[in-house]
Order: C-alpha cells, then structure tokens, then sequence
C-alpha cells in the first residue's frame, strides 16, 4: 500500500483503486504529486513539475504545491511565530517511518526547535487517505506561537473548471448541499461557533463542473474535528486549485510549551472516479468500517418525549408514552429535556442533573422498570456542556463558563457554555454522567449542545486560544470514558438538530440527530445534504405529527414514515393524540422497517431521481429497498419511472409483495413502474429480491 524511491524521494500510496503520491524537493519541502487514478512508482516520478507560466518575481520560488504550505502567497497550512519573532519554516527532512499503512514524515525546521511529523494512513478496503499533522517544541526556551495548524493541504490535478459542492444551513434547515463554480481567489469555509455547525459542515468536494452521480472525477476531503474550523480553497491565477483545512477559526492560537506536543485532528481525502454517488459509497463505508465504534449493530426503533412534552415531562406522562410507544413497535424509548433540576422551561436547571423532585418523587428508577418492562432499552437526555444561571451548578461555579474578562456574558437559549477544557469540569461531567449511566443502568444518552460558543475565553490563561480545541478535547474524553466503562452505552450526537455531525463526533458516537425540523418535506432535502458524507445507519429519523409544529405542514403517515425510513427510524410525536387507526398504521410501518433495516442500515446507498420524484436504494447481497417521494403531481402529467441503480443487469429481481418479477437491465434502463396515486405528497416502499 506505501512504497518509496529513495533516488527520487517519493512516496506513493495505493488505495484499492486510486493512488497518492508525494516527494521532497532538493531543499526538504514536502510537495505534493498526484491524487486521482492508479499510477506506478515510476509513473507517478513522471508526473511532470507545474510550474507557474509566469514564473516571475511576483511568485514565490518555494510556495507551489506544497504537501503543507508554510511559505509564499497562498493560503498557509502552518504559520508559526518563534521565539524573537521569526516566523515562517524551512524544512529539514530526518526520516520517515512505515507502519502497516501508516507513513510518517519526520521534519524539522532548519533553525527553530520545532519539529513535524506529517502523518498519512491509509487502509486496505476504502480508497479514503487519512491525514494529520503532529508539532512538538522540541526546545527548552520560550514558546512557540502556532497561529494556525492544519491538518492537511489538498490538491486536485488542473481540470478545464472547477466545482465545490459543499453544504450551508441553518437551525431546522441544516445540510443544504451547494454546488457551483468555485470562485477565484481564496473562498473560506468556517464554523467560529464551537461546533461543526448547522450553517455549515467541514467538508468540500471538487469536480471539473461536469461529474454527475454515477459519472465523473470528484475529489473530497472531511474533517474529523467537532468544534471551529476552517478550510481554505484557493484557486490560483494559474488556474491550480488546492485547500487546506483544520481546527480552529482565525485566531485561534496555541501557545506550544517547551516538549509540549499537538496533534491536529484527520483531514481525510477521497478520490473516487465514480460520480458523486460513488464518493458518497466510499464516504459511508469509510465510516462504517474505520470510523464508528459499533458500526456493525443496527440502530434500534426509538421513541423520543420531546415533541410530545416539551417540558412538561411527569412520571406518568412519560410511562404512558412509553406503553403507547411499546405499542407500535419501540425498541428504545428516550425521555428529553425537562426531567431534571428546576427544568421547567429553558430558563433555569441546566447544570442540576439529579431528577426533579416534583416529577419523579423517587428517582427514575420507576420509569426505568417499566420502560424495560414493556421490552424497551431506556435512553435520556443531557447537555453536559451547558449551564443556566438559574442553577446551583452556576452558582457555586460561576467561574466555570467559558468567559472573556470584563465582558458581557451573552446568553442564548438562556445558557452559557462550561469550559471542558478545564479538568475539573470534566471530570465533575463525568462523575454525574457515570453515575447516572452506572445506576440506572441507562442504555442510551442523547447528548446535547444547544448553543455556539460567544466570549469564549478562560480568564487568568496565558493562551486564550486554546479554550476552543481544548474544549472539544474535553468531550471526546469524557464520552470515551463512559464508553469505555459502560460498553453497552450508545450515545447520540446532538446539536440542536445536526449542529455536530463530523467525523469526530461519530467516532464515539452511534447516530446523530439530523435536525429538529421533523417535516418530511424538509427533511427530504435535509437528508440528502446529510447523506452526502455522512451514512444512513447513523442519520436519526422520526416521524412527528402532523401538521408540522414548525412548518404548518400536514402530510400522510405514510409519507412521513417513508421518509424517516430512508435513516435510523424513531417515532418522536404525541402518541396519545394520534387515533388508534394511526397507530395501528405506525405499528405496520415499524415492523416493515424493521424488516428492511439490515438492507437500509447495513447495505449500499444509492440515491434516486431528480425532483419531484426522488428516493432511496439500498442494496445489500440479494436484496434491495426502494423507498420513493413524489412530492407534487399535476393532473396530466406523464408518469416517471424511477430508474434504479447499482443492479445486476443480468439478473431478474421479483418483488416480495406483489410477485412481479423485473429485469435488472430494464430496471437500470427504464426504471420502476410505480402507481403513485395523483394527489401531492405520496410514496412508495418496494422490496426485491434478486432471484437469477
Ligand atoms: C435540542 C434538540 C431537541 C430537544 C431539545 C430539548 O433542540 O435538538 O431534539 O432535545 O434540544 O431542549
């Protein structure tokens, strides 16, 4: 998978179908030379030097293409600020050092006691190349100031034009791909509010303008950092297009200490030949296999409180929910927000994590039998990471928050944030977290962070900065602790919505809680921006009641459950005010999903048709799931069949629910006949199986 020339200093990575390549230029520098399509050791040596056409005194002799730029007119990947002020590096190659599939670069800087180990790995089942940067000070004087630590720079080979697909959004509309020409000059991607964000998702893709789903060259690359970040594209006068990514927003230092050692997160890249369905695959199964903690489990049927009570959550409120939910086929039923503290609203008990004495007068335990009872695995909510000043917690801690001397604290959702990165914040999270899991033997936690960062800062720190990574380092440790102890504990990432779903997160996590805009027809768009990167066995879905509390929205039960079945289904409406003719309707559509779950949660994606008909395949050995939404019809209009994707040609497929028996050929060719009824808003779930 990695080979080296020691002549010419290159090294080359092989994936299973696509390779890497970089070499060291005669003064140390990294540079980079190829990502795209397999070459030899030998060819990838041919692959000729771009040099800039105008090659002037107006462009820096060392800058072009570097494997991490720290020097010319570009977008730098390290900027450093050494002791007395010099800045900039100058590398000096020390070695390198294979593992497996796992290359380290040892450089140092010529003069300055820094040293950097370029970190590449790859594996042998994905064509995903993981890359990370470590610094360490290897002096015993002042310092070293690092204003921005990449994890990696990118660079695609020249195309005729330039494309970035990436995603923006907002709360309740998150995961809205984007995909236009990409700008000359340097565009920046950024979240400066402490998580990945809903406005945006650290992640960018490029194709020459002309890539379509199954068809076309598309490089990518994702973030596996939870917090601010930045990616920088930079497409040249000369027509070159690069970026560079990593943790923190501008301005986000990190004073590295004399033997101090810092390590960015993964900045991975995907190259794939295959359009943007065939990177969305190596994306998901990139994640499934080398990502989540337990990816080979299949996420079960929840029931979420939350739509249901808001806060007005009681003992017995929250049983009869769970006999009702036990009713149409939960396998995990999750009480929200409102169970602890003085948590009536959002105005006071964050922070007071033992059980409202009103609402639970002894403990949770009971609700916990009886949600077991009912055959149920019992999940709860927390936000560990914030705090309302109407709290105990904030009153015996004020100083724990993340704050700037002699500012306002700026509330939002009437909570401030605590600083993880102190130790004994974490540690106090993980006393209560541990505590809680461990006695009442909690199955689940919904793990919440409700509000960007604002004044981040701990005052009497030498190095502001480093609140905002050191923050984010604090979660990871404390939910790998608790996984670590508990290993039966499965936790969903939350962020108001999908305001953190990254690679980070998903490394200690089983799902994410895609947005808390619930309306099908949203959340059509919503999961197909998720879906992008991001694989369906970790993408929550439920079904809420209709009309829509944000949207006004009313739709079918039917297309409702649909569309959540195209992720991890959970039902998180007001049961009691459904009809039992819904109910009964529910209880069908949650046993045919779990019926089709191994195909839809474990089984390969494609995804289907152009507005207004789209939908979902997923394709796992024999079987396959298609679930379809028409959003509009108009009287008149034509059908459209739904061409399927990724099928045998050769083999013939029967429908497991009317006996109709389909050619893959004409499948792929001319589509599935569906007889959608003529109103807006209908859809269809088929299963196949193949026969011959
Ligand atoms: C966030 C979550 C919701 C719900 C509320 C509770 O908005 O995304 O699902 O848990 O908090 O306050």
């Amino acid at each position: 998978m990695i080979e080296y020339d020691p002549q010419r200093r290159i090294w080359l990575f092989s994936t299973p179908t696509t390779a890497y390549a970089l070499g060291l230029d005669d003064d140390g520098t990294p540079r980079h030379v190829h990502w795209g399509r397999p070459l030899t050791l030998e060819q990838a040596a041919a692959v000729p030097r771009f040099r800039d056409p105008a090659d002037s005194s107006f462009e820096h002799p060392r800058a072009d293409r570097a494997e991490l730029p720290v020097t010319g007119f570009g977008p730098s990947a390290l900027q450093v600020r050494f002791p007395g002020g010099g800045q900039e590096i100058e590398w000096r190659y020390e070695g390198h050092a294979v593992d497996g599939g796992h290359l380290t670069i040892l450089l140092r800087d010529r003069c300055h006691p820094l040293a950097v180990e370029l970190h590449y790995r790859v594996h042998a089942d994905v064509d995903v190349l993981e890359r990370w940067t470590v610094l360490r000070h290897t002096g015993d004087g002042a310092p070293i100031e690092l204003l921005r630590a990449d994890s990696a720079s990118w660079a695609v080979p020249h195309l005729a034009a330039y494309r970035l697909s990436h995603v923006t959004g907002a709360w309740g509309s998150e995961f809205r791909l984007r995909r236009d020409a990409a700008p000359g000059g340097e565009t920046v991607l950024t979240s400066r509010r402490g998580v990945s964000g809903h406005h945006a998702n650290p992640w960018v893709m490029i194709d020459d303008g002309a890539a379509g789903e199954e068809h076309g060259e598309v490089w990518s690359s994702a973030l596996a950092w939870s917090g601010s970040w930045r990616i920088t594209l930079h497409r040249s006068p000369a027509e070159r297009l690069c970026w560079s990514g990593g943790f923190g927003h501008e301005g986000v230092t990190w004073r590295l200490e004399p033997g101090e050692t810092l390590e960015t997160p993964v900045f991975a890249g995907l190259y794939r030949p295959d359009g943007f369905g065939g990177t969305s695959r190596s994306w998901h199964a990139y994640i499934a296999r080398h990502v989540l903690p337990a990816a080979s489990e299949s996420r079960p049927v929840l029931y979420n409180s939350w739509e249901a009570t808001g806060w007005a959550v009681t003992e017995e409120g929250q049983k009869r929910l769970a006999g009702l939910a036990a009713e149409v086929g939960a396998e995990l039923f999750v009480m929200d927000d409102g169970w602890f503290g003085a948590r009536d609203s959002d105005e006071a008990g964050l922070g007071d994590w033992t059980p409202n004495p009103g609402k639970f007068p002894a403990g949770l335990d009971g609700l916990i039998a009886e949600v077991h009872r009912l055959g149920m695995r019992f999940g709860i909510w927390v936000e560990p990471e914030m705090v309302n000043p109407d709290s105990d917690l904030y009153r015996a801690h004020p100083d724990w928050v993340l704050r700037q001397p002699d500012r306002r604290r700026t509330l939002l959702r009437n909570q401030l944030v605590l600083d993880f990165g102190r130790p004994e914040v974490a540690a106090w999270a993980h006393d209560w977290l541990d505590r809680l899991v461990a006695g009442h033997a909690i199955d689940f936690l919904k793990w919440d962070m409700n509000r960007a960062f604002t004044e981040a800062g701990r005052p009497g720190t030498g190095d502001p900065g480093r609140v905002w990574i050191e923050h984010v380092r604090g979660v990871y440790e404390v939910m790998d602790r608790l996984r670590a102890d508990h290993p039966r504990l499965r936790i969903e990432a939350c962020a108001g919505g999908g305001g953190r779903v990254d690679l980070g997160v998903l490394r200690r996590t089983d799902e994410a809680w895609t947005s808390d805009n619930t309306d099908a027809v949203d959340r059509i768009a919503i999961q197909h921006g998720y879906g992008q990167i991001y694989p369906t066995r970790t993408m929550a879905a439920w079904v809420t009641d209709s009309p829509h509390f944000l949207t006004g929205r009313e739709l079918p039960l039917r297309f409702r459950f649909h569309v959540a079945m195209a992720g991890v289904l959970g039902v998180g409406g007001d049961l009691s005010r459904w009809s039992a003719a819904e109910r009964a309707e529910a209880a069908e559509l949650v046993a045919i999903y779990k019926e089709i779950r191994p195909v839809v949660q474990h089984g390969v994606h494609h995804r289907l048709g152009e507005p207004p008909l789209t939908g979902a395949q997923y394709v796992a050995d024999d079987r396959v799931v298609v679930l379809a939404w028409r959003l509009s019809s108009r009287f008149g209009a034509p059908p459209v069949p739904l061409r399927l994707r990724g099928l045998d040609p050769d083999a013939r497929y029967r429908d497991d629910d009317t006996g109709a028996v389909h050619h893959g050929a004409v499948l792929l060719a001319h589509g599935l006949p569906l007889e959608l009824p003529g109103t807006d808003h209908t859809s269809a779930l088929v299963r196949l199986t193949r026969i011959a």
